[in-house]
């Protein structure tokens, strides 16, 4: 969704705001643009991408060391040269750039139309903007006093930058359910929705709090809620370098993400996970292990693959916790009054940390005194502070759209905290709970293996690649691994895809099994198997193609699948770390193989930070 980047200091400001937005682009826009002060407000701003707005700036004096810049993901009128932003108010004195939405913008903008304002685009923003600069020309006070009178008045979710053409060294910064992160430098400071554009610059970050204003000068940073009381900035160092953000060789983020599980995973489960002596150490789950042991039931919410993730956690918890799970889109417990007790655990899952739907889903839960364990990759961010307790995945940024080592992460993490809730209430007895260990210690490697059929997948992505619809198929811990299987190609190669438990597909997905639809199988070797096998049977008697992800040594699936992909065995409780990644790569070549931006699928964004 909309990135914004802004800078104030001795540095020419526009290569630090064009080098950020291009670190950006990751989160999905469709139209980019800057404004630098420097002997007045200079806007440019161009529908597209960053390069479209960087090339009609060639020759133009770029000159100035203030100024923000902006990638828009269309909420409130067509992406186009007009609504993108920053946005200039009627009397031309204010510059603005926002993330989120105003939703009580309708009728603050008839309100100003009634004064006489007039709007040149169709955004939520240039209203909000009109609106402050309104209340500054009409109270005679300081941006900062209207950005607050207006912010105190406004219904919806934000994050703007602001300046002002009368104060060519400060920026004005809020928000309120979208991220800003302010990078320290020396005599400097830097704005963005995330630290990806800061990182080459400054460790020193401080992440903006709900409901807070920034002011925020060359040597000066002020921080001060919506009431006008200062607040302490809380400087945090990050805990990430530069390649973590680059390509490093590979063509696609993804591709590189993909190939990075063996480490995150690793990395996930280094410091918490000694399979050797059976210890398993997880101090945020540990503060509420009783509370979740006795709990009466775990809600789980979340998005997409987030949400897939949950859905596999519910097998597991239920399995070696013996603890009811249920599984909520994030989107529809916020606004269907959930029936939470006081006590109730919900787990909230999260890549970016800041989905709009998960973070207004835990405030909706918290307020009715439920305790919110957050499993979130980003660090420091909104779901994170949310949360009562939980534990950072440590996959490292993920920047290609489709999310792919975080998931595996996420469920490295949630297994391990099943495994240790297992024990301590007596569901999961002392071997099995070592065995377990054992078998999450070794998927790192195992992911290693599996990456080795990278080109042998790339093959089969070439052959099934013009494929209209698609359909993956799975039983138990392996369901949601082909609800993941699906999602990733559809939204890597805008093949129509589903996924389904391989039993409900006699329930009416069979009328669409043709000579010319692949289906793929999620059929290693576990308790379902044998079931999972009936229902290949079941596909081949009506022709249809089947791709198989199967387990060394099963020989009878190869005689019935036209493709098979054989990985590593493993517990079927650990299995999905493995039989997810095949799907990856398949979803990933499928992709390449028909021309598209992997890393940038049309119409998504990597952080949804809308409703
Ligand atoms: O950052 P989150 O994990 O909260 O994001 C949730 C979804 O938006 C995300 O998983 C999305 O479905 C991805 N595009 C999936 O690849």
């Amino acid at each position: 969704m909309c990135g914004i980047v802004g800078y104030t200091g001795p540095r020419q400001a526009y290569p630090v705001i064009l080098k950020g937005l291009k670190r950006l682009e990751y989160r999905g826009y469709d139209s980019s643009g800057v404004a630098l002060l420097n002997g007045g407000l200079h806007v440019y701003k161009k529908k597209g991408k960053v390069a479209d707005l960087e090339e009609t700036l060639v020759g133009k004096n770029m000159e100035g060391h203030i100024g923000i810049g902006h990638t828009r993901w269309a909420t409130h009128g067509e992406p186009n040269d007009r609504n993108a932003h920053p946005h200039l108010s009627q009397s031309g004195r204010i510059a603005m750039i926002h993330n989120g939405i105003i939703e009580n913008y309708a009728q603050i903008k008839q309100d100003l139309i009634a004064k006489g304002y007039t709007f040149k685009s169709d955004t939520d923003t240039e209203v909000l903007l009109n609106f402050i600069d309104d209340i500054r020309i009409k109270n005679e006070c300081p941006l900062e006093e209207a950005v607050r009178i207006a912010l105190r008045r406004v219904v919806g979710a934000y994050c703007i930058l602001v300046i002002d053409n009368e104060d060519p060294e400060t920026i004005i910064a809020a928000r309120k359910g979208s991220p800003l992160v302010i990078g320290i430098g020396k005599g400097e400071h830097f704005l963005a929705s995330d630290a990806s554009p800061i990182i080459e610059y400054t460790k020193e970050v401080v992440y903006v709090n709900d409901y807070e204003i920034a002011i925020v000068r060359p040597d000066e940073l002020i921080l001060k809620n919506l009431g006008n009381e200062k607040q302490t900035p809380f400087i945090t160092k990050l805990d990430m370098d530069l390649t973590a953000i680059e390509k490093g060789g590979y063509d696609h983020f993804m591709l590189k993400e993909i190939f990075e599980q063996p480490h995150t995973i690793y990395d996930c489960l280094r410091g918490r996970l000694d399979a050797e002596n059976g210890n398993i150490t997880m101090s945020g789950i540990q503060k509420y292990a009783e509370q979740i042991i006795n709990a009466n039931r775990i809600i789980i919410i979340a998005c997409g693959t987030s949400w897939h993730a949950g859905l596999v956690a519910e097998y597991v918890i239920e399995e070696l916790c013996r603890i009811p799970v249920e599984v909520e889109y994030a989107s529809e417990f916020r606004y269907r009054n959930p029936i939470i007790h006081k006590g109730d655990v919900i787990i909230a899952i999260s890549q970016s940390g800041e989905t709009a739907d998960t973070l207004v889903a835990i405030e909706k839960a918290k307020e009715q005194g439920a305790i919110i364990l957050g499993i979130v990759n980003a660090v420091g961010s909104s779901i994170a502070r949310a949360s009562h307790a939980g534990a950072y995945t440590h996959a490292g940024p993920e920047i290609g759209v489709a999310s792919t080592k975080a998931f595996t992460a996420q469920l490295a993490v949630l297994t391990m905290a099943a495994l240790t809730l297992g024990l301590q209430k007596g569901t999961l007895e002392r071997d099995k709970y070592l065995l377990l260990c054992k078998e999450l210690a070794a998927i790192p490697e195992k992911v290693d293996v599996i990456l080795k059929l990278d080109s042998q997948i790339k093959a089969l992505a070439e052959k099934y690649k013009d494929a209209a619809d698609a359909l993956f198929l799975g039983r138990g811990y392996n369901f949601p691994v082909a609800l993941e299987g699906a999602l990733k190609l559809k939204e890597i190669s805008y093949i129509h895809a589903e996924g389904y438990p391989a039993a409900e597909m006699k329930h009416g997905p069979i009328a669409l099994v043709t000579e010319q639809l692949p289906v793929v199988f999620v059929a290693t070797k576990d308790s379902y198997h044998e079931k999972v096998v009936s229902n290949m049977q079941e596909i081949k008697a009506r022709k249809g193609k089947v791709i198989a992800v199967i387990t060394e040594g099963d020989t009878v699936t190869p005689t019935l699948a036209d493709d098979i992909i054989v990985i590593p065995p493993a517990h079927e409780v650990v299995a999905p770390m493995l039989s997810v990644v095949p799907l990856q790569l398949l979803a990933y070549h499928v992709g390449v193989a028909k021309g598209y931006d992997v890393d940038k699928p049309r119409n998504l964004a990597k952080s949804v930070t809308v409703e």
